[in-house]
């Protein structure tokens, strides 16, 4: 198929309430949130009711014209103040996917720079740019997925590591849209899915994705990925990313780090799919990007009965972040980016 968008939607405009696909329920259950204050996004893109780096930028966009929707500011200073301090708010929902405070700075700048008559203007104006994030970020995950595909040989088995589907976009993904693209090209591929613990998106999501667009899929735990990488069973890996340092580093779902070490030593091709708003060209090298921690919970739990003693400390990081050396590529809308990246991603991005 060459779009998802029929089968996912996981962020919505609906009459001023931002309307989310809640992914802690897939894949038993398909339920829709309405959220119609900051506070219910904010806890939504907290929980990773909606999660994924593009999704929660889409998320936060619509989630900002939601806080100010129902406002009866008496002028466009008024309102402007309520937007900025809504998406102060916002921002403070997670620290390391980039595109929340991508999405959230392009909409403070339409409000502070919206030349409007009235509140009710500018509410409008920012309601067409929470539009134009969302149909972009459909645009240029397409474009992700067919430059990605062209790196793709007939017959490939891919892995990946998370959700970067449709499900963490607006409806098309980055590194699962270059797995929908090359089957859409008929190339016949199937893919090895991490399950990620521990909030299991791929073992929930990526999978629940991949057989929706009928590509054959395999589930592993996180630990058997050394052993299928030894066993010859994949011929590539291609996964999201959260943020991207200048230098090509790229912060992803905690685990990323350990399987791109993998497929060096395989000589497995590595490669990051991710849109240009992913980029965070102010910081020279992955370090230096912000890693959330979690609640010890999400470890000892998990979504089930509890698997660990009670007091024991947790350290609960949810992403890591991949030096430049291990990655082959990063695919993004514009092209296919190769080392140096330092070079590549500031002539091509
Ligand atoms: O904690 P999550 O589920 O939001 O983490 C998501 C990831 O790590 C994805 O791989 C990344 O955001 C890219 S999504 C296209």
């Amino acid at each position: 198929m060459s779009s998802n968008d029929d089968l996912i939607r996981p962020v919505q405009w609906a009459d001023g309430a931002t309307r989310l696909l809640d992914q802690t329920l897939l894949p038993g259950e398909t339920t829709y949130k309405d959220c119609r204050t900051a506070e219910e996004v904010w806890e939504a893109i907290y929980a990773l009711r909606v999660r994924g780096a593009p999704a929660i930028g889409v998320a936060a966009a619509y989630g900002l014209v939601t806080s100010v929707w129902p406002s009866a500011a008496a002028s466009p200073a008024d309102l402007l103040a309520e937007v900025e301090a809504a998406a102060d708010y916002l921002a403070t929902s997670r620290p390391t996917a980039v595109n929340l405070f991508w999405a959230l700075d392009r909409m403070r700048g339409i409000a502070r720079s919206s030349a409007v008559a009235s509140a009710q203007d500018m509410k409008a104006a920012l309601l067409d740019e929470a539009h134009a994030i969302y149909h972009e970020d459909d645009a240029l995950c397409h474009a992700i997925g067919e430059h990605g595909a062209s790196l793709v040989a007939d017959g490939e088995t891919l892995l990946t590591h998370c959700n970067a589907g449709g499900l963490a976009t607006s409806g098309y993904g980055t590194a699962l849209a270059v797995m929908f693209s090359a089957h859409a090209l008929g190339k016949g591929i199937s893919v090895y899915v991490d399950e990620t613990r521990p909030l299991l998106q791929g073992a929930r999501l990526t999978t629940w994705e991949l057989m929706r667009a009928g590509i054959p899929c395999t589930l592993i735990s996180d630990n058997a990925a050394a052993h299928v990488f030894a066993q010859g069973r994949v011929q590539r890996v291609v996964v999201g990313s959260d943020r991207i340092a200048a230098n090509g580093d790229a912060a992803n779902k905690i685990g990323t780090y350990g399987v791109a070490v993998l497929a060096r030593e395989h000589g497995i091709p590595f490669h990051v799919a991710a849109p240009t708003s992913t980029l965070d060209m102010s910081l020279a090298h992955g370090g230096l990007i912000p890693i959330e921690e979690r609640a010890a919970e999400e470890v000892t739990e998990g979504f089930g009965r509890r698997t660990a003693p009670d007091g024991v400390d947790v350290y609960a990081p949810a992403f890591d972040v991949t030096p430049a050396k291990y990655i082959t590529s990063i695919i993004t809308e514009r092209g296919v980016h190769l080392p140096p990246f330092t070079e590549s991603l500031k002539t091509d991005a």
